[in-house]
């Protein structure tokens, strides 16, 4: 579904370059929940950008569903990124607007019948279980709640990737487990790639059936998650594992 080869990515900083992502190679496969975990500043969310083209690869490849990325003109971009659904840790939400139409708004942006957004937006929120919050503002909705309104806006539109860039970063440790188990959820009932962007090895642990650790901008390990968790081939893997659950930063 996602195949990355010798991926770079450079930026300009304000006195030198700055490397982000050197050679990166991953594959991840249809109805994988792929944790990618490893420091502040290692490189994640660059990599998780540069899936959808927020960041542009300075070289190497990058293809989703078959299609290279980073060749793409902008309409063919836009449609592309049509189908991959993405979700933050700060849920950005637009808070003028109702629950409801929050999740109605990618679908208004491609021109649906308006009957229909509103039977697909209701159908969305039942599944993340806030069918009853759809008149409400985002103001009026906890952490986890606002992560399921954001949940249900990537997904409305049937993507086929959903990428995670620290999603429940934000959240209490209880909320977290609710949350992904929403994911695992919905990865089984609708078949959608997940992409799980985390410093937290609980997250991969309770999440993902494959796991990539990156460190100073390197892929380290890669492999099943469960392989990896019990038998971690490099330092770091074995400082997240040792650390867990014993500083939880936010
Ligand atoms: N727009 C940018 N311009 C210049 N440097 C950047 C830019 N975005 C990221 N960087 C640098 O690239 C490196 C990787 O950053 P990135 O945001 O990908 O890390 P991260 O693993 O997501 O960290 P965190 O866990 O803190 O979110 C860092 O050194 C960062 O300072
Ligand atoms: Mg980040």
């Amino acid at each position: 579904m996602i195949e990355i080869s010798h991926l770079y990515k450079e930026y300009q900083g304000d006195l030198h370059k700055i490397q982000a992502l050197e050679d990166i190679n991953l594959t991840i496969d249809q109805g994988d929940i792929f944790g990618i975990i490893g420091m502040s500043g290692a490189g994640k969310s660059t990599l998780i950008r540069c899936m959808n083209l927020l960041e542009k690869p300075t070289s190497g490849s990058m293809r989703v569903d078959g299609q290279e990325m980073t060749t793409l003109t902008d309409a063919q971009l836009r449609d592309a990124r049509k189908q991959i659904g993405m979700i933050f840790q700060g849920f950005n939400l637009l808070m003028q607007r109702t629950v409801l139409d929050n999740v109605a708004f990618p679908l208004e942006l491609s021109g649906t019948p308006k009957e229909e957004i509103r039977r697909r937006c209701l159908e969305m929120l039942e599944l993340v279980g806030l069918q009853d919050k759809a008149g409400a503002y985002p103001s009026q909705l906890s952490g986890g709640q606002k992560q399921r309104v954001a949940i249900a806006r990537a997904l409305v539109t049937h993507p086929k990737v959903l990428l995670c860039d620290e999603a429940t970063s934000a959240l209490d440790s209880l909320t977290t487990r609710s949350i992904l188990e929403l994911l695992k959820n919905l990865n089984q009932l609708l078949g959608v790639t997940m992409v799980v962007i985390t410093h937290e090895i609980s997250v991969v642990r309770n999440l993902c059936n494959k796991t990539a650790v990156i460190d100073s901008s390197h892929i380290v390990e890669q492999g099943l998650t469960s392989e990896i968790l019990s038998n971690p081939s490099v330092d770091i893997t074995r400082d997240l594992v040792a650390f867990e659950g014993v500083v939880r930063p936010c």
